[in-house]
């Protein structure tokens, strides 16, 4: 009787939770939504290795990194003047920025000042650019390309967040437009530059167009993001370390040693990670019911209310009618029940990317119960190696990227920025990445009477797709996200 054994478990791991809600009163212990399922995926067979090609890498698809410039113009003479620009956002956007100004000053021919990481207010992480990505080496990939500078110099030191946020400011460029063109920047910023020296460009998220771009700037934006941008020593020695941890054993739970032993040689030493980003924010942007009870929906409609004042979009919508469109983010439990049906089975070495979960470990436990082996950045490091990023939210997303970047399959089961970072990095490096289907996953979560063997065959016949292969960029998409062809030649 494995099953009821199993089962007993997860009762028994959902009890304190119980205990804990009465307590907070945000919402009653989640139960598991899809029980039939859940029994039905504690029971599945190991599946041999031998039968599933889940863990066999991408075959070459015929495309390749390609970010050289073509013909390598020299850098300017005589540099236009100071760019700076000061990003909002959460590490993976902020990202994206650093490429777009590397962009700009190189069509502006001006000297890049290093960008200028906001605090978020979600976020709350004050770190650097400097903090969290090695400027030495940033510098130096990109030395042939534009001159960049870690400071002002001194005639123009005056020119500071401090200086921009207090008063109107001839020198700050306010309103770029979303997705602005190169001839944008030309018109509205050499202007300032010629007459200054300097332009301080903020807001600057998503300020440049990914379409009827030069060829060299596409190229420089792709140099900027997959290889010039690496994480400082500190983060890169703790992601090695997690990464070694999965793939050769002593994960905290201590269990990790046997059953290394035990594997076939396809699977040994490889592990998958999942991201998951499950936080109120999200959650409550939404407006899908995630079985949290009336407290929950409550609470969640009180914090939509609180935020956006009753302008979420989401809420006009039954939660069948979001569920149908594929607008519900998966709840752990959901996605354990996909990766179950993919073929993980409960000796997944699964590494667990993500911030704060809504709900925390009760909500998590669904997964667990099915993923035993899951790891996080706590259960593999000691609080001695991760003091030098606890709290900081831009560097954890950093071990977690780095992490992400070096496992061999990644499931990311939260669209967002993070997302869309991961899923460009690795196809742009030929890495298996399984993109869930969240519409065909929220129509079959619905039918509560579906087996479990019709369950699996939709979830892998949807997903046969959705394991890495190239897709072209199209118009308006963001070439970070898609790769191909920009960033890459084929042949
Ligand atoms: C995995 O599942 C198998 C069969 O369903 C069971 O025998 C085994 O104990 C499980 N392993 C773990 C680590 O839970
Ligand atoms: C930038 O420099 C290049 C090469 O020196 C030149 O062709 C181009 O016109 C310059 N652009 C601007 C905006 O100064
Ligand atoms: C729901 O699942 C059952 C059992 O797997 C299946 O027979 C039925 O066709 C499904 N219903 C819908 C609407 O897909």
């Amino acid at each position: 009787m494995i099953g009821f054994d199993k089962w007993n478990q997860l009762i028994f791991f959902l009890l304190p939770t119980i205990f804990n809600i009465k307590l907070t009163k945000e919402w009653n212990a989640p139960k598991p939504r899809h029980l039939r399922l859940l029994k039905s995926a504690l029971q599945r067979e190991t599946v041999n290795a031998h039968q599933s090609d889940l863990w066999i890498p991408l075959a070459n698809q015929g495309w390749r990194p390609c970010v050289g410039s073509t013909e390598s113009p020299l850098l300017p003479e005589k540099p236009q003047g100071y760019i700076q620009v000061f990003l909002d956002g959460g590490l993976n956007q902020q990202r994206m920025g650093i490429c777009d100004a590397v962009a700009v000053a190189k069509i502006l021919n001006a000297t890049l000042v290093i960008p200028y990481l906001e605090v978020n207010p979600v976020w709350q992480d004050s770190s650097s650019f400097m903090d969290i990505f090695d400027v030495d080496h940033f510098i130096d990939i990109l030395k042939d390309d534009i001159s960049i500078v870690k400071e002002l110099p001194y005639e123009f030191s005056w020119s500071t967040r401090e200086y921009y946020a207090t008063a109107i400011r001839a020198t700050r460029i306010k309103s770029a437009p979303v997705h602005a063109s190169a001839n944008w920047y030309l018109e509205n910023v050499l202007p300032v530059l010629q007459s200054d020296g300097i332009a301080a460009i903020s807001p600057f998220s998503h300020r440049l167009a990914f379409d009827n771009l030069p060829i060299d700037i596409q190229r420089l934006r792709c140099k900027v993001n997959f290889q010039a941008l690496v994480f400082v020593p500190h983060i890169r020695a703790l992601g090695d370390a997690l990464v070694s941890r999965l793939r050769y054993g002593s994960g905290s739970r201590g269990a990790l040693d046997t059953n290394y032993l035990q594997e076939s040689t396809e699977r040994a030493g490889k592990f998958a990670v999942l991201h998951l980003r499950f936080d109120k924010d999200m959650a409550a942007h939404s407006a899908c019911d995630f079985g949290g009870g009336k407290a929950e929906k409550l609470a969640l409609a009180k914090y939509r209310q609180a935020l956006w004042q009753g302008r979420v979009l989401n809420s006009q919508f039954t939660d069948e009618e979001l569920r149908t469109q594929g607008r519900c983010p998966l709840t752990p439990e959901e996605i354990g029940l996909l990766l179950a049906a993919l073929g993980f089975d409960n000796s997944t070495r699964l590494y667990l990317a993500s911030h704060k979960v809504y709900g925390g470990e009760a909500r998590i436990s669904t997964l667990r119960t099915l993923f035993p082996l899951m790891e996080d950045k706590k259960s593999l490091a000691s609080s001695v190696e991760r003091a030098k990023s606890k709290g900081k939210a831009s560097l954890l997303a950093a071990v977690d990227y780095y992490v992400s970047m070096h496992s061999d399959i990644f499931i990311s089961a939260s669209p967002g920025n993070m997302h869309n970072a991961l899923v460009g990095h690795r196809t742009y490096e030929n890495l298996k990445t399984i993109r869930p289907n969240m519409a065909l996953l929220g129509q079959i979560f619905l039918n509560k009477s579906i087996s479990w063997s019709d369950f699996r065959q939709a979830v892998i016949e949807g997903h046969q797709h959705r394991r890495g292969q190239i897709r072209l960029r199209k118009p308006k998409q963001s070439l970070y996200t898609y790769p191909a062809p920009d960033c890459m030649c084929h042949g």
